[in-house]
């Protein structure tokens, strides 16, 4: 049981396992963490398959908490973490075995299909880019999409197939697509366990209150973060694509 979020991305730590076991890790690869949050997904890469991993995001704030985690669960030898954007990759051509995508796709702002041809990039021939992204399927109302626009953090949902045509735009052959309802997805209450939450809550209840009160901003997300919910219940999810650089 863990006290922390344990992922900020639809399906939790169960998609996590099944997107990595999708992109066919081991000891031998070296795998980019694009917009890698607090480290999660990347600190658990190395945990369960050895392999080097490196996480970037664009927030120093969550590249400072990475590295705390990673101290802390005695990785820091195999992981690493800076800021760079997604955008402008610090890495030479042919870098890295796999690239990981977890939700970092839907709130990017900017023309996404750069991130993936730059990802492209630093990929080695044969590489493999993995994505996990919550969609909306073709029977969701027009009301989802007016919200999306509104959110201040998406920038552009997908649908399963507009995904599949951005990674074959970028260069990449998809050879695998998975999708999944979000009635189907595991549980917050299932992943944290009842104490896991009350545990988060308590220590981020008043971090959320003084977030409720100073910044508009957050409100507004979280409103319309009530609605979107409710009707991805019925028309959306999450898929979990993985493309690769031809060898
Ligand atoms: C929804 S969070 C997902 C975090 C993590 N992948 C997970 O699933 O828990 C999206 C992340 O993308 C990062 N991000 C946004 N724009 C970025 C950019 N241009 N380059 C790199 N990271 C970016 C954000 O800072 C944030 O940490």
């Amino acid at each position: 049981m863990t006290d922390v979020l344990p992922a900020l991305h639809l399906g939790g730590a169960e998609a996590t396992k099944d997107l990595l076991e999708m992109c066919r890790l081991g000891p031998e690869t070296s795998v980019l963490d694009v917009g890698c949050g607090a480290g999660q997904t990347a600190c658990e890469i190395s945990k369960r398959y050895g392999s080097r991993v490196m996480g970037i995001d664009i927030s120093d704030v969550m590249i400072k908490k990475a590295v705390e985690r990673a101290k802390k669960e005695g990785v820091d030898d195999k992981v690493d973490f800076r800021v760079a954007d997604a955008f402008q990759l610090p890495f030479d051509d042919g870098s890295y075995d796999v690239a990981i995508f977890e939700s970092v796709l839907t709130p990017l702002p900017g023309n996404k299909i750069d991130a993936l041809r730059e990802t492209f990039r630093i990929l080695s021939p044969g590489g493999l880019v993995g994505a996990n992204e919550t969609v909306f399927f073709p029977s969701a109302p027009s009301e989802l999409l007016d919200l999306a626009d509104e959110h201040p953090a998406i920038h552009g949902m997908f649908m399963p197939e507009t995904l599949r045509s951005l990674f074959e735009e970028s260069g990449l052959q998809v050879i695998e697509l998975t999708e999944m309802r979000s009635s189907e997805a595991p549980s917050v209450v299932k992943e944290m366990g009842v104490r896991g939450i009350l545990s988060f809550m308590i220590r981020s209840y008043w971090k959320i209150l003084m977030k409720m009160l100073t910044d508009p901003r957050f409100r507004k997300a979280q409103k319309i973060d009530d609605k979107l919910t409710k009707i991805l219940k019925d028309h959306g999810g999450y898929v979990l694509i993985v493309g690769q650089k031809p060898p």
